[in-house]
């Protein structure tokens, strides 16, 4: 019997109590799940997203490990009492998610679709012929789970995908570069650039006044990875000075974004409250079930999060 902490915030265990129940039951596992009675130290695995009680994990000395719901796992990478391994979240369900608010933001921009559909006056306008996806560059910073499934998507439609990574990767299809080279020349071609990279000391600001200066003139960007990816102040200016034709954003430094934050009225930005993926109750817990069958099996755990650098 394994004792399974639930530390989320208390509103998400009414999504994930029958599904994990049924995971569990599916992968052979007999579970009790841990209440507020339950010592610490007969802890097996803790189940943790954001926003729930559980800070210090020092009691927690007999847990195996900490399985994230969350792909995000900046909001606990850097906690100093986690000593346990720390998987992070790779969702099927969550991934085909993104790529379908990717590529529709994509399209929205690629083939002008506000020009159409917004403000309608009666008034028949000439057409302006967008360039087909074949004719477009399109990149993507983050070449992980999210970032190479949605490259493959663009891809899959005709797009001509960069995409950029930390390391060297290949993907069929993709144009993959790595390195401040590498970044250099993503960034020159990209008319549209989505950001798919982990909050981490080295992607926070990665968009800012220099590097935003070296995209074409009128991209737009597409940011569903993490707030902290984006200078604001440098992406106001820029969205002001014409550089930045247009900006959609689903994440940021503060969330909810403050409703006095500049975002909400500049006219070239789009902000979406953080719905870009979602994880999938169903599925998640099966990715849940099968780290602890594998774990009590002597199999490594999928999704480690590398903690030196932060994902
Ligand atoms: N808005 C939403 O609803 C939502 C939902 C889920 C996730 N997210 C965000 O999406 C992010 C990506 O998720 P994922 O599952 O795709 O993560 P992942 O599999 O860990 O991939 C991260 C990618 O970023 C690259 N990277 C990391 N640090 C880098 C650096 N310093 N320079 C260059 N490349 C770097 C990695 O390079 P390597 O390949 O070389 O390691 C990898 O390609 C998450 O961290 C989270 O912030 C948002």
């Amino acid at each position: 019997m394994q004792t399974v902490l639930f530390a989320a915030p208390a509103r998400l265990w009414a999504k994930y109590q029958a599904p994990l129940a049924e995971a569990f039951r599916q992968a052979g596992l007999r579970v009790q799940m841990a209440d507020a009675t339950t010592p610490p130290e007969t802890v097996d695995y803790i189940i943790f997203a954001p926003g729930g009680l559980l800070a210090d994990f020092t009691p927690y000395r007999r847990t195996r490990a900490v399985l994230s719901l969350w792909a995000g796992v900046e909001r606990i990478v850097t906690n100093p009492s986690l000593t346990q391994p720390l998987a992070r979240m790779v969702d099927p369900a969550l991934c085909e998610g993104m790529v379908e608010w990717v590529t529709g933001h994509v399209l929205r921009h690629h083939l002008g679709i506000d020009a159409h559909i917004l403000g309608q006056d009666g008034i028949w306008r000439g057409t302006h012929t967008p360039p087909l996806a074949r004719e477009r560059n399109v990149a993507i910073l983050g070449l992980g789970e999210l970032g190479s499934a949605a490259a493959e998507a663009l891809a899959s439609l005709n797009f001509r995908v960069t995409g950029w990574s930390r390391a060297p990767r290949e993907l069929p299809g993709i144009r993959c570069l790595s390195g401040a080279e590498g970044l250099a020349e993503t960034l020159t071609r990209a008319e549209i650039l989505v950001t798919l990279l982990p909050d981490t000391p080295e992607t926070e600001n990665l968009l800012n006044a220099a590097t935003l200066a070296r995209l074409p003139r009128g991209a737009v960007i597409i940011n569903p990875g993490r707030g902290k990816l984006i200078d604001d102040a440098a992406l106001l200016a820029a969205l002001d000075a014409g550089q930045i034709a247009h900006a959609t954003l689903d994440v940021f430094r503060t969330e909810p974004l403050p409703p006095d934050h500049p975002f909400w009225a500049h006219p070239g930005v789009t902000v979406t409250p953080h719905i870009a993926a979602e994880t999938r109750p169903a599925s998640a817990a099966r990715v849940v079930a099968e780290n602890i069958r594998r774990d009590l099996c002597g199999l490594p755990l999928l999704h480690l999060v590398d903690r030196a650098r932060g994902y």
